[in-house]
């Protein structure tokens, strides 16, 4: 099943000609395929010197416990150095480390205990925009004339205003900022300590290559590139309409000159280097989604969609809408293309809060059925740290708690507009990014083990009993059923590659799916509610072996299923049924 692909760079020598080629890169497609993506925020996973935040060494000195998780990669969210507006969103020196996370030679250290582990290393690279305190930027604000100037999106002012552009972070909602050092505006999508780079200039994209060369010759294995889509921008700066906010990708993301780019970056990278290559989101339709993976475009390798993932509102979802979705992407990606999947990351609340159930009597059979719905699609699965724990939203009430900037200039925003931050604040209850990022839960000792310092978001009081030192002893814990299912993932292709087929479209409590490659079918069985659901087989072969099941028993007779609240199975199945 394994090939390789082998792509030998043709080297032109004048003089001296060495024997040797200069560089022969071995791509081999399979690796990020059959691979599990374990996503760790950093600030939040271990903090070894107690100043509250998390840091490398404390990555370090977890290696083994990420390696008996059994995922094959990790990505690690932004650990370059940055004053921190967005939480390393905001780069302020592309080639160095964040001080608070330690210094080049933990990243050194931490790499090679990955390597060492078998486990590869994703960078999460940010260059939509850069910090307004990077020196890119110190100096294109600097002055009109300056070298830098035109490394960014500037309006003079006395064109008068600019047009409106929405700003996803701000305060006031407006992506122009005044600058009075240079009487000119400045473009910024995110907050205003976010300046958009100019990928229009040759040099902004010659700088980013660079950088990435940088990393990938220390070796890393990846990149994720953050916020990509809106790198391309409309800079004719047309008057966009009204409903901006509602339609904003439609305008903002996947401009004319994004697939050069991104054409570009993988000639002057990707090819050089056996990296896979992620983009945040997937453009604006299948077709869209199509032409930044498909592997003949030579562009990125695999999609990143949030359809699924916005599913989940404060109200609730609808099953059968879920499984439309995933079932569509499936189908769309079949023959061509390759999906991630994942159901949260530091973007998203906890994912058994919103997909599951945070009822104590439904917690861990819930989240251990969506972490069997993860690991059991077709495309590449993004597992995000603690969700193997079946961590749940903290739930702030006050927005004093709150630390995510998007939470605080949303909650200045509405209040400008005098709007309800009632309702405001009971979004944020559910949906914060902060949910989704408090502090890792070790054990049951002082802040769950995370710190010995004032974590920098607080722990989740439900750390005494959700947390790894408890669920390692428990046979039946989330985090026993994680590696299992992690175990049968890597060693049953047909979950990896195999044809998927959704059975029962419009069953509003049960999501049940094939799986089959080369000969072996597997059926999966997800009761997504708090009710006992009766079922017939929804298939007509013979259920073979029950390869998993998230609760102690399962009832069954006569080819029935009496499936508990959350229960979760996975079957292989036999001939068909005499
Ligand atoms: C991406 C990141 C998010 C960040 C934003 C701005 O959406 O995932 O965390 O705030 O870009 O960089």
């Amino acid at each position: 099943m394994r090939y390789f692909l082998l792509c030998t760079a043709l080297v032109f020598c004048i003089t001296g000609c060495s024997e040797k080629a200069e560089s022969t890169v071995i791509k081999d497609d399979t690796w990020w395929k059959e691979g599990i993506v374990y996503q760790i925020y950093p600030r939040s996973f271990k903090d070894t010197d107690g100043d509250g935040v998390g840091d490398l060494k404390g990555i370090i000195e977890e290696l083994d416990y990420i390696q008996s998780l059994g995922v094959t990669m990790v990505w690690l969210n932004p650990i370059y150095s940055s004053p921190n507006a967005d939480n390393g969103y905001d780069i302020s020196d592309y080639r160095s480390i964040m001080e608070e996370f330690g210094t080049m030679e933990d990243f050194d250290a931490m790499l090679k205990g990955m390597h060492d582990r078998g486990i590869r290393f994703i960078m999460d690279v940010v260059v939509n925009h850069s910090s307004d305190q990077h020196e890119w930027f110190l100096q294109s604000r600097s002055s009109r004339d300056n070298p830098y100037r035109d490394y960014y999106h500037w309006w003079p002012a006395e064109k008068g205003k600019p047009p409106y552009r929405y700003s996803l972070f701000d305060a006031a909602g407006d992506a122009w900022k005044y600058d009075s050092i240079t009487d000119a505006y400045y473009l910024h999508y995110f907050s205003q300590q976010q300046p958009d780079l100019k990928w229009e200039n040759p040099k902004v994209r010659q700088e980013v290559y660079d950088l990435m060369k940088f990393w990938a010759e220390k070796g890393v294995d990846g990149f994720r590139l953050d916020a990509f889509q809106f790198a391309a921008k409309d800079t004719t700066y047309p008057e966009f309409p009204d409903d901006l906010e509602q339609n904003f990708i439609q305008y903002y993301a996947m401009q004319p000159g994004l697939h050069d780019y991104l054409r570009e970056m993988n000639q002057e990278v990707f090819s050089k280097y056996d990296v896979m290559s992620v983009a945040e989101g997937a453009g604006r339709n299948f077709e869209e989604a199509h032409e930044l993976v498909d592997a003949d475009r030579k562009e990125l390798n695999m999609a990143y969609a949030f359809e699924g993932v916005d599913i989940a509102k404060p109200e609730g979802y609808s099953l059968a809408h879920f499984k439309e979705v995933f079932s569509r992407w499936d189908q769309e990606f079949a023959e061509k293309g390759w999906l991630s999947i994942f159901l949260a990351n530091h973007d998203q609340a906890r994912l058994v809060s919103r997909f599951g159930s945070d009822d104590p009597r439904f917690r861990a059979a819930s989240a251990k059925l969506l972490n069997t719905f993860i690991l059991s699609m077709r495309g590449t699965p993004y597992c995000y740290y603690g969700d193997e724990l079946g961590m749940t939203n903290i739930g702030f009430d006050s927005i004093s708690l709150y630390r995510d900037i998007a939470a605080l200039n949303g909650y200045e925003k509405v209040k400008l507009a005098g709007g309800d931050l009632e309702t405001y604040m009971a979004n944020l209850k559910f949906s914060s990014r902060d949910n989704g990022r408090t502090p890792m839960q070790w054990d049951t000792t002082l802040n769950a083990g995370f710190s010995s310092g004032t974590p920098w978001l607080p722990v989740n009081e439900n750390y005494k009993t959700v947390n790894v030192a408890v669920e390692k002893e428990d046979p039946s814990s989330v985090l026993n059923h994680f590696k299992a299912m992690v175990s049968l993932r890597k060693e049953s292709p047909a979950l990896v590659y195999g044809a998927y087929t959704l059975l029962l479209p419009e069953h509003e409590k049960i999501y049940a799916y094939t799986r089959e490659w080369e000969g072996q079918k597997m059926l999966v069985i997800l009761n997504f509610s708090n009710d006992i659901v009766t079922l017939p087989v929804p298939v007509e072969e013979e259920l073979e072996d029950l390869l998993l099941n998230n609760l102690p028993q399962v009832y069954y007779k006569d080819r029935v299923f009496s499936l508990e609240p959350w229960q979760a199975l996975v079957f292989t199945l036999g001939p068909l049924q005499e």
